[in-house]
């Protein structure tokens, strides 16, 4: 399917419990946080996001996450991540045992003021000794960065504002970086001009994507984003998710889609569709709502109508 890279195998990095908790107006409970980790982890996915260790004056939702992560079953096989803003955030992460860690900036200027109060330079002096600390016990660091395709503030955004903002990403140890396309205004051409710009610039290998599907563009972007010889997919259960700090952002696009996406393609995951789909109607049965993911909703109904 794609000259650029040979394998047919996508890591999928889950994202639902930070990304789309996050933007839960109710604030989850530990309980139902770390039965979710625990379910995912047992499905197969290798790579959860747990939460984030972030001032729980700006993001209530994520306070707690040391508890979850005290709560969740540890898997040889599954990395348990979560997003620091800082070196609090670093220490308090540490002491919760993380298997690696997320720093995130922006290639927007007010995005960047608006979610962590600093520009993007200053992010990157928060950022030196979180990483110098982490790679000193070998904790591997994930970078991301917001606004690729467009910015709530600022409108679009062009490949040059993202380049030098993943230069540094990865000149500092970043092992991936995250590619976010926050409010979901990208397209297929502009997804194409970014992805033939930064992969001038890094191996495909390094790099993952993080769409948001607030206008539906989601999946065709992550077609074009394989076609590239990206291998990582960030997903999230159901669809939950968006950003507190981006008006407007819906969820991101559903590991169900994803995966029903990539098995059409004769691609692999790792991850039985069926066990999602499970994942799926627990956590939207205690959400008391619908899950965004078609494929979640198509199944659900599927299998209701056949009992
Ligand atoms: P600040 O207010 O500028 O920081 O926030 P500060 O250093 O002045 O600290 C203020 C207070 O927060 C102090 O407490 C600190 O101790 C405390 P006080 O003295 O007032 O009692 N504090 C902390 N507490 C716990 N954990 C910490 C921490 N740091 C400071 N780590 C800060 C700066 C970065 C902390 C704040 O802006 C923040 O937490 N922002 C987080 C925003 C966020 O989580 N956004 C969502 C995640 S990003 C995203 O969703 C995008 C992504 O999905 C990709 C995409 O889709 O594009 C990744
Ligand atoms: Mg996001």
């Amino acid at each position: 399917m794609t000259s650029k890279c040979s394998s047919d195998h996508v890591r999928l990095v889950e994202v639902g419990p930070r990304d789309g908790l996050q933007n839960e107006t109710r604030q989850t409970s530990v309980e139902f946080r770390s039965e979710l980790v625990n379910r995912l982890s047992a499905s197969g996915i290798q790579s959860i996001e747990v939460g984030s260790f972030v001032s729980p004056k700006w993001v209530p939702q994520m306070a707690n996450t040391a508890k979850v992560l005290s709560k969740v079953q540890r898997r040889k096989n599954v990395k348990l991540i979560a997003l620091v803003p800082n070196l609090i955030g670093l220490e308090n992460a540490i002491a919760a045992n993380v298997d690696e860690i997320a720093i995130f900036t922006a290639a927007s200027e007010s995005f960047t003021q608006k979610n962590t109060n600093c520009s993007i330079q200053q992010s990157f002096e928060r950022f030196q000794p979180v990483v110098t600390r982490a790679m000193e016990l070998g904790i591997p660091v994930r970078g991301y960065i917001s606004c690729v395709l467009g910015c709530p503030y600022e409108g679009e955004i062009s490949p040059n504002q993202v380049i030098p903002v993943m230069e540094r990403l990865f000149k500092f140890g970043c092992s991936e970086v995250s590619l976010g396309d926050t409010i979901g205004t990208g397209t297929i051409n502009t997804t194409h001009a970014l992805l033939k710009a930064v992969t001038a610039y890094a191996q495909a290998s390094s790099i993952a994507v993080h769409f948001h599907d607030t206008y539906g563009q989601a999946l065709p972007n992550i077609a074009v984003a394989l076609d590239y010889g990206i291998r990582v997919i960030d997903s999230s259960i159901g669809g939950l998710g968006g950003c507190p700090y981006a008006r407007g952002a819906s969820g991101n696009v559903a590991t169900e889609d994803v995966i029903y996406m990539l098995e059409g393609m004769g691609m692999t995951t790792g991850v039985k569709l069926n066990k999602i789909i499970d994942i799926s109607r627990f956590v939207f049965t205690h959400l008391q709502r619908r899950p965004t993911s078609r494929v979640a909703s198509a199944m659900i109904d599927f299998e209701r109508r056949k009992a």
